[in-house]
């Protein structure tokens, strides 16, 4: 089964391709020649997952399926949640983003956070939702160097290590995005029975 991943984020298609593994053929939107700017103007996840794979779907007519990701800070009510890319700017600088969290957090005993993954797949007349989460803490310094985004500050739960040091490896195991995908796999395996 051949199925578009609407996302031009290098990482995020190299750690889904390798979730994926042996499962499911993924196309990337360069391969389908899609060098557009998907507009991602929802102000929730699921809204903004469902824009992009139903841009996919009928500008292309293609099978797709489109994630949207935020990191979500408890004593921040959420936020910056579906923000989270552009937390400090239109720039989409991680490292911005990161020191203004981490500015945000100064002095706060309450560290808590969690990054939700929200996965909506278009296959053929049928829109389904898939959800991740993965609960962690804030650290008060950036560490490690694999990953991408807010990597370096979010320890999951159960480690003392942030993603970007734990490695692609583990995090591939654990993440919001691993088990958002892992859904959606079992899905479209229950389809090929
Ligand atoms: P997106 O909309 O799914 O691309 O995610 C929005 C933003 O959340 C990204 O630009 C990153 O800053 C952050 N983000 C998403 N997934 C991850 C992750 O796995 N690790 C760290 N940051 C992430």
């Amino acid at each position: 089964m051949k199925i578009v991943f609407a996302t031009n984020n290098k990482h995020k298609l190299d750690e889904v391709k390798k979730i994926m593994a042996g499962h499911i053929k993924i196309v990337s939107l360069e391969e389908i020649g899609c060098h557009d700017d998907i507009p991602e103007t929802a102000n929730t996840l699921e809204g903004n997952a469902l824009l992009k794979a139903s841009y996919i779907k009928e500008k292309f007519g293609l099978d797709c399926f489109a994630d949207d990701t935020g990191l979500e800070v408890e004593t921040l009510h959420n936020a910056p949640g579906v923000y989270s890319a552009r937390y400090a700017g239109e720039t989409h600088d991680s490292e911005a983003n990161m020191n203004k969290l981490l500015s945000e957090l100064q002095g706060k005993d309450n560290r808590r956070a969690r990054f939700r993954t929200v996965i909506t797949l278009i296959i053929g007349n049928e829109t389904k939702f898939f959800e991740g989460i993965v609960n962690g803490f804030i650290d008060t310094v950036k560490k490690g160097k694999t990953g991408f985004g807010y990597d370096p500050i979010f320890i999951p739960e159960g480690y003392t290590q942030s993603f970007a040091e734990l490695g692609d490896t583990i995090k591939n195991k654990i993440s919001h995005r691993a088990k958002a995908i892992n859904k959606l796999n079992d899905f479209l395996s229950t389809l090929n029975a």
